[in-house]
């Protein structure tokens, strides 16, 4: 790979999804801000919701991917950010107090409070991958997002934390590590996602980031501005492309196509006299059908997925909180007409979400599809205290996996 290029700072993010890989690999430039360099994306059998079902498909799409990444980059990355979510996710909500040494908040009295509100039990079988404060309170004084040279006595912190299935993280690092990579650090994809479509505004307001896979919908949600919650949604684009494969007679690969070109969540949104060339199964002739017909097909799972979604915000009890509204992104998002009727179920406002905040290659990761790729890269870069460039905003932990937790702490010292 090339060596010739001045030494930047270089980052990659690698999102293992159900359908398929995605590597980016981005630059920080003198702004201090992400440059797309290189991306790549490798079809991927091997996972499931998640959760690795096959470690030879999953590790060569993602060496399939890291090559083309790194192709149209110029540039070899050996450490890479990695997304997780998928069932095995849970997240919760967790207190701790300590007593605050010489009356004033340091960045040692929050590393201790932090410490103390994750010494919860957490099972052998889990990992800890975030905990993410949502409020510090001295002396009892509540709402403080950042307490550092506050004076007081006693310091609380109520912290968010998300942990992993222990032997679901454990297969995803082997893929990774099968691929001749390093994990830099373990990121819920959902998180990733929302880092790279929604702004702090949004974040603050309350928002509900949805990111809709080839396999399930992973929803995050954030009120004044931390996260709250989150939750997994078994359905996603994959789901559609099997009703339409049903439903209208045609291989999965011209239903996937057809969803794609022609596909349309709201049958009312189609113009009644547009035709579409369907393909037979098994050698039968194709054949000419309405485009509303295939609408019908994609309505009908279209309405059920956006209601279960919906009926995953009421439960969480945020709907109140959700100022923002809505952000749809992922490649299932992509579907046309899914907004509009988001409109209509969620009865709250809905929007795309599409990476920004980056610059270089824009055009090709413009889509929902790459937010958790893109999303690794800019959560990467605010981790990185070596850039001079870190926000203090939370804690990756991801310590109990073996081999690389270390080299983490070292090179990121002490949490904040
Ligand atoms: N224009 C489009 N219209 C409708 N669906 C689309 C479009 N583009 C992509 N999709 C669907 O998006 C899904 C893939 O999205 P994405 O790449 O976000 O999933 P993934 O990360 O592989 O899966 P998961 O996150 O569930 O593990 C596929 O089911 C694909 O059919
Ligand atoms: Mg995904």
């Amino acid at each position: 790979m090339s060596t010739s290029k001045p030494k930047v700072p270089v980052l990659a993010g690698l999102d293992i999804g159900s359908t398929k890989v995605c590597f980016v690999i981005g630059t920080v430039n003198a702004d201090g801000k992400i440059e797309v360099a290189g991306v790549g994306t490798a079809p991927n059998t091997g996972m499931r919701q998640g959760v690795v079902v096959n470690i030879e498909a999953t590790t060569d799409s993602i060496k399939k991917a890291k090559e083309e990444a790194e192709l149209m980059s110029g540039y070899a990355v050996s450490d890479v950010w990695v997304g997780v979510s998928g069932t095995h996710i849970s997240s919760f909500d967790s207190k701790g107090m300590v007593a605050i040494k010489n009356r004033e908040v340091t960045a040692s009295e929050i590393e201790r409070v932090i410490e103390a509100a994750k010494a919860v039990a957490v099972p052998t079988d889990r990992t800890v991958l975030h905990v993410l404060p949502r409020e510090f309170k001295v002396d009892g004084q509540d709402g403080i997002t950042d307490p550092i040279g506050m004076s007081g006595v006693r310091l609380e912190a109520n912290v968010h934390i998300v942990t992993g299935g222990q032997s679901a993280i454990n297969n995803t690092v082997k893929c990774v590590e099968k691929a001749g990579l390093k994990v830099a650090g373990l990121v819920l994809g959902q998180l990733a996602a929302a880092k790279a479509v929604i702004s702090p505004d949004e974040q603050n307001l309350g928002v509900c980031v949805i990111d809709m896979g080839g396999g399930a919908c992973q929803s995050l949600y954030f009120s004044n501005g931390s996260v709250a919650h989150s939750s997994i949604t078994p359905v996603g684009g994959q789901h559609f492309t099997h009703d339409i494969a049903v439903g209208l007679r045609t291989p999965q690969f011209a239903a996937e196509e057809l969803k794609k070109k022609y596909g349309c969540a709201m049958a009312s949104m189609v113009n009644e006299n547009e035709t579409i060339e369907v393909e037979g199964v098994g050698g039968r002739k194709s054949r000419v059908i309405p485009r509303k017909d295939l609408a019908d097909v994609i309505e009908a799972r279209a309405e059920e997925t956006l209601n279960l979604l919906a009926n995953d915000v009421r439960m969480s009890g945020l709907l109140p909180l959700m100022g923002s509204g809505i952000v749809l992104t992922g490649g299932a998002s992509q579907l046309d007409g899914l907004v509009e009727m988001g409109e209509f179920i969620f009865d709250i406002p809905v929007r795309r979400g599409a990476p920004r905040g980056i610059g270089g290659l824009t055009e090709v990761v413009k889509s929902g599809e790459f937010a958790v790729a893109v999303g690794l890269l800019l959560y990467g870069l605010a981790q990185r205290k070596d850039l001079g460039l870190h926000q203090p905003q939370e804690v990756n932990l991801g310590e109990s996996i073996d081999g690389f937790t270390k080299k983490i702490k070292d090179f990121f010292g002490q949490i904040f």
